[in-house]
């Protein structure tokens, strides 16, 4: 059971862009493969879809969303993170384009009742969720029949990185069940909802030859741990002496329900 403090955290960390930005940056310089390019290959997308992009962040997803679905399509855009929402909208605002600053976990607040869509999508925010399983339960509902999917792209092991911080410090205890929640929860909550579900893999490899990217990672990661920090520079600094590179596998998981019961 996750305390308070931990969730508070957790949130705020969620929520602070100073953090996820550098992240997101060194991460796309690093990876050996693009989790968009291949996300984007398996969603599908088509002209004219109805699509809300949960936990949308400044918009990697969204912007390619808007792109494909065209001036006939739909797209909603929510975060919880207002800035993000409104960097995003300064890019794609136009007729048929909604964008709500919300809690993932306040669906009145970004869906009505009777509301459907072709492909509810979100990327690696549900374990930012107070109760991820309301959530996918919530935004099943919301799935146009027969047709619609609802897609989620989770982390998932192997985290290398993460085992390797783990193995010079220990890590707050949210990280590891973030990692695992596609396979312990979310896979099975889909098959409750769903005929159909497809879970796809993706395998990447984070590359670094210098320690100032591996740092500008760690420095903004959920594990980052300030006391430990000279230590984890110093084994990263001697293992690139050692062996002039390090590579550590980061994966994630893609799970797709179609065909709503
Ligand atoms: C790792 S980012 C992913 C953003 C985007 N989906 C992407 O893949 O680039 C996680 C996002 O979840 C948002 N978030 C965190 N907790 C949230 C919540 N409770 N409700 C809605 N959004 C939340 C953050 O503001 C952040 O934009």
């Amino acid at each position: 059971m996750q305390s308070n403090q931990m969730i508070k955290t957790t949130k705020e960390r969620a929520e602070d862009l100073s953090l996820l930005e550098p992240r997101i940056s060194i991460n796309r310089k690093c990876q050996d493969q693009s989790f968009a390019a291949w996300l984007q290959t398996k969603l599908n997308v088509s002209s004219g879809e109805t699509v809300l992009d949960l936990a949308c962040g400044d918009g990697e997803q969204s912007i390619f969303f808007d792109q494909r679905i065209g001036a006939h399509g739909y797209l909603r855009c929510v975060d919880i993170h207002e800035p993000s929402v409104n960097k995003l909208k300064a890019i794609i605002a136009r007729y048929n384009r909604d964008f709500v600053v919300a809690d993932m976990m306040n669906f009145s607040e970004y869906i009505k009742e009777e509301e459907n869509f072709s492909l509810i999508h979100s990327s690696f925010a549900l374990p930012y969720a107070l109760n991820p399983l309301e959530v996918i339960n919530t935004l099943a509902n919301h799935v146009q029949k027969p047709l619609g999917r609802l897609a989620i792209s989770l982390p998932c092991n192997p985290h290398e990185m993460v085992n390797f911080v783990n193995s010079i410090h220990d890590i707050p205890e949210t990280v590891i069940p973030a990692i695992n929640l596609g396979e312990s929860l979310c896979i099975k909550a889909f098959r409750d909802k769903f005929y159909e579900v497809d879970v796809a893999y993706f395998h990447s490899n984070l590359i670094f030859d210098n320690s100032n990217d591996f740092m500008a990672i760690y420095k903004n990661s959920t594990y980052y741990d300030i006391d430990s920090e000279q230590t984890v520079l110093d084994k990263v600094t001697s293992t690139l002496r050692a062996v002039g590179k390090l590579s550590f596998r980061k994966c994630a998981i893609l799970i797709t329900g179609k065909h709503k019961f």
